[in-house]
């Protein structure tokens, strides 16, 4: 572990009555670093709070917000849950696979759009939904996603997440 990594580490540790308590803290640190949890981030995160790397890998994978891989300046996580697909959610979710030419837990051939389908975002009444960089867009068309893709193209946020 990097020794900045160790300092912030044990700082986010003291802040909960249990070291456990900052793992996803921790991670969502080392992701904002590195830009997506890497193995190292896994090894430095057991190390940390005293658990196993498969502990840390099964937290990791859990959190719809903590990513395995590189990621984009854009993440797009969209609900693929029944209220969602009763409300138009698979031909949004065809349309968006298709024109950003990527499939689920993807990111475009620019390196720019990760794309996720996630579970419930809890917005039912306003289906489809879909995050952007966490910021929730409702009642979604694929009309109206390709007008909001032009604006978050010309957009070039620092990051897609939240460092903690
Ligand atoms: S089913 Fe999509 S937000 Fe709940």
């Amino acid at each position: 572990m990097t020794p900045q990594r160790e300092r912030r580490g044990a700082e986010l540790v003291a802040k909960y009555p249990e070291a456990r308590s900052a793992l996803v803290p921790f991670l969502q640190y080392c992701q904002a670093e590195d830009g997506y949890v890497t193995d190292q981030a896994i090894a430095d995160a057991a190390e940390l709070v005293g658990i196993t790397p498969a502990e840390v890998e099964s937290t990791a994978s859990f959190y719809s917000l903590l990513f395995r891989h590189p990621i984009g300046k854009h993440v797009i996580q969209v609900c693929r849950t029944l209220g969602c697909m009763l409300g138009g959610a698979d031909e949004l979710r065809e349309h968006i696979r298709t024109r950003l030419g990527v499939e689920n837990l993807e990111t475009t051939a620019d390196g720019a759009i990760t794309y996720e389908e996630v579970e419930c975002l809890a917005a039912c009444d306003r289906a489809p939904v879909l995050q952007h960089n966490l910021e929730f867009v409702y009642n979604v068309t694929p009309e109206k996603f390709d007008s909001l893709l032009e604006t978050w193209r010309r957009e070039s946020p620092a990051a897609a997440l939240p460092a903690e």
